[in-house]
């Protein structure tokens, strides 16, 4: 879900929609707005996109309102309804809310209330929090939502407004993300810093525990107990335009034509003459030198990118290293010390289960390393070194730009981190200039690759099924082609290890079945070769993305996608592209906007 509020003297409803729309990719089965007019609260709600709710405001759009907080919705308990909408209100109708996150004790708290005589109308948690506040109400907002908070437990950011304190607004955090700042118009907060950047640059990131009071111009920062805090501003870069379109038809395509920038971004500052240095982790070089034990945590894209680090790391740095789905990480029993480096990576840095993961290891001894695209993300801030993505806001659903920026970035820490255990040899500094060299390879990758996949897209769209197949770095691109070809096409889609066919996935092949294969000129191209055999003798017509030139692969497959000569851990690199685009042709040609796919959202804050 995605909050945002704002107060001051000179502002419009319009303006608190548009800055909700920029949160739109958090989550949009409904949406709702509160604000105050002539000393009454006023709530209105939508099913369904932003858009819907800006249609049903019509004139109101341009009402002066002195305060208002929204939330663009993304369903955990109740189903996508206008009672379920948020803000919620408590009994009097004087007060609202809108809440990100999950209340965990909500059901016991609503018995509780219920048998003080509070009636309530949703099925959401959030409903609690207004009725909470309402019972410590006693003229001072602010210590209402310091009472209450006391009793929630679970994740939340949280924005409150009450008619009888019109000047203002209380929001709090534990758990979900909070961004809040002012200027000489008034003050503004949101669940990141998209909506705030058309009136701001420095932003407070609040932490696990405040609550901020915003009025005119004004932002004060309190503990639960209290205390007055004082938190560092931070100042954000991101140019407004930065996060539009910029001329394409979706953020999907704008973010993958970003791609060669992104790399360069990843790689500013952290390459020189075949070496890599990352000093965000020289604080921890000496751990890195000796540990024995890593392990990767990360959920969606960025597990695959992972399952690349992964692989490099054992190759290049002669390193052990275990990789888990943050879901199933934090819930295993797994004995760790300080020897211990676990590598968290999240786009968001706010992915509820790798936040836990990362939390559980912390408190088992582990150091933790965090990739992240996002300054000032939770899982940053958790961290004991963080090692940022630098790839700009990416608002498509599905991550593109950030994925290809992950391995980028994976790649060199993995790269700094066999040099430092004394692994720098030629063959590494051979893959490092590889990689220097990666802006210019994606420049000319994204000259032709477009209408390329787009006429491969007009050849497949009408299949219900994909089977994606690859080995060693090859599988992680299988994965990563498959979840973006169902993520926002909905077309089934699945991936295996190549050798794994005959164990099973191959009874599902016929004509009406078609295989996506990973086949780079690697050293395990000849035995996918084979395995493209196989599925040919079931009918299955095969697409393979192989290296330039390659006829082995030419010979038996149906149609092929073409990808320049790399060194073999960086094959993931350069097909990703093309297979981002691939679903995304696929996806269009099927009436579907990829940059919004039903049922997902961009940052999961719940687990
Ligand atoms: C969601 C997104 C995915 C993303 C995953 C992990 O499911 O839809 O695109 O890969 O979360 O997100 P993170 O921010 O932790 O990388």
């Amino acid at each position: 879900c995605g909050i945002v509020g704002i107060v001051g003297r000179e502002f419009y409803l319009e303006q608190l929609m548009k800055g909700l729309k920029k949160l739109e990719y958090r989550g949009y089965d409904s949406s709702g707005v509160a604000y105050v007019e002539n000393g009454e609260l006023i709530i209105r709600k939508a099913v369904g996109r932003i858009a819907a709710l800006e249609e049903k405001l019509g004139k109101e759009n341009k009402n002066k309102i002195p305060i208002g907080i929204a939330h663009t919705r993304w369903a955990t308990h109740g189903i996508p309804s206008d009672v379920n909408a948020h803000p919620h209100i408590d009994c009097s109708g004087k007060l609202a809310v809108v809440h990100n996150g999950i209340i965990e004790n909500h059901t016991e708290l609503k018995a509780r209330l219920q048998r003080k005589g509070h009636v309530f109308k949703s099925d959401t948690d959030t409903e609690v929090i207004a009725h909470l506040i309402e019972e410590h109400f006693n003229g001072s907002l602010l210590d209402a939502v310091r009472h209450a908070l006391v009793d929630l437990e679970g994740a939340y950011a949280i924005a409150v407004v009450h008619v009888d304190v019109p000047d203002r607004i209380v929001a709090a955090r534990k758990g979900s993300p909070l961004v809040v700042g002012a200027n000489g118009d008034g003050a503004y907060l949101a669940s990141d810093v998209t909506p705030l950047l058309h009136y701001i640059r420095d932003v407070y990131f609040i932490e696990d525990g405040d609550v901020a009071l915003l009025s005119a111009g004004e932002v004060k920062i309190f503990r639960t107990d209290g205390t007055r805090v004082s938190r560092p501003l931070t100042h954000i870069n991101w140019t407004e335009d930065a996060a539009e379109k910029g001329g394409y038809p979706h953020f999907m395509l704008k973010e993958i034509f970003e791609e060669p920038q992104v790399i360069r971004n990843a790689i500013t500052g952290r390459v020189k003459n075949g070496k890599t240095i990352i000093a965000e982790l020289e604080s921890i070089a000496d751990k890195l030198k000796t540990t024995r034990n890593v392990q990767v945590v990360a959920c969606g894209t960025s597990y695959h990118a992972g399952l690349v680090f992964k692989r490099f790391l054992e190759e290049y740095a002669a390193l052990n290293v275990e990789i888990d789905v943050a879901s199933e990480f934090r819930y295993r029993k797994i004995k760790f010390d300080e020897d211990t480096i676990v590598v968290a990576i999240s786009q968001s840095g706010e992915t509820a289960d790798t936040l836990e993961g990362i939390r559980i290891a912390k408190a088992r001894g582990a150091t933790i390393i965090a990739v992240t695209n996002v300054v000032g993300s939770t899982i940053s801030r958790e961290s004991h070194a963080v090692v940022y993505l630098n790839a700009g806001p990416e608002i498509g659903v599905a991550a593109t730009k950030t994925y290809v920026s992950q391995l980028t970035v994976l790649l060199l820490i993995a790269s700094y981190i066999a040099q430092l255990r004394g692994f720098g040899d030629k063959k590494l500094m051979q893959i490092v200039n590889e990689i220097e060299g990666m802006p210019t390879i994606f420049e000319s990758i994204l000259a032709t690759s477009n209408d390329l996949t787009r006429e491969l897209a007009k050849e497949y769209f009408d299949y219900i099924h994909f089977m994606y197949i690859g080995r060693g770095y090859g599988y992680p691109s299988a994965l990563e082609g498959a979840l973006k070809l169902k993520e926002i096409s909905y077309i089934h889609a699945s991936a295996y290890q190549a050798g794994e066919l005959k164990h099973g996935p191959i009874a599902l092949l016929d004509r009406k079945f078609p295989v996506f294969a990973i086949v780079p000129d690697d050293s395990l191209k000849t035995k996918t070769l084979s395995n493209i055999m196989e599925t040919r003798a079931r009918d299955a017509k095969v697409v393979a993305i192989c290296t330039e030139g390659d006829q082995a692969v030419a010979r038996i497959v149906n149609s092929r996608i073409e990808v320049p000569k790399v060194s073999e851990p960086l094959y993931p690199l350069v097909m990703s592209p093309y297979l981002q685009l691939f679903a995304y042709h696929v996806a269009v040609m099927r009436g579907h906007d990829p940059d919004k796919p039903r049922n997902l959202a961009k940052s999961v804050t719940v687990e």
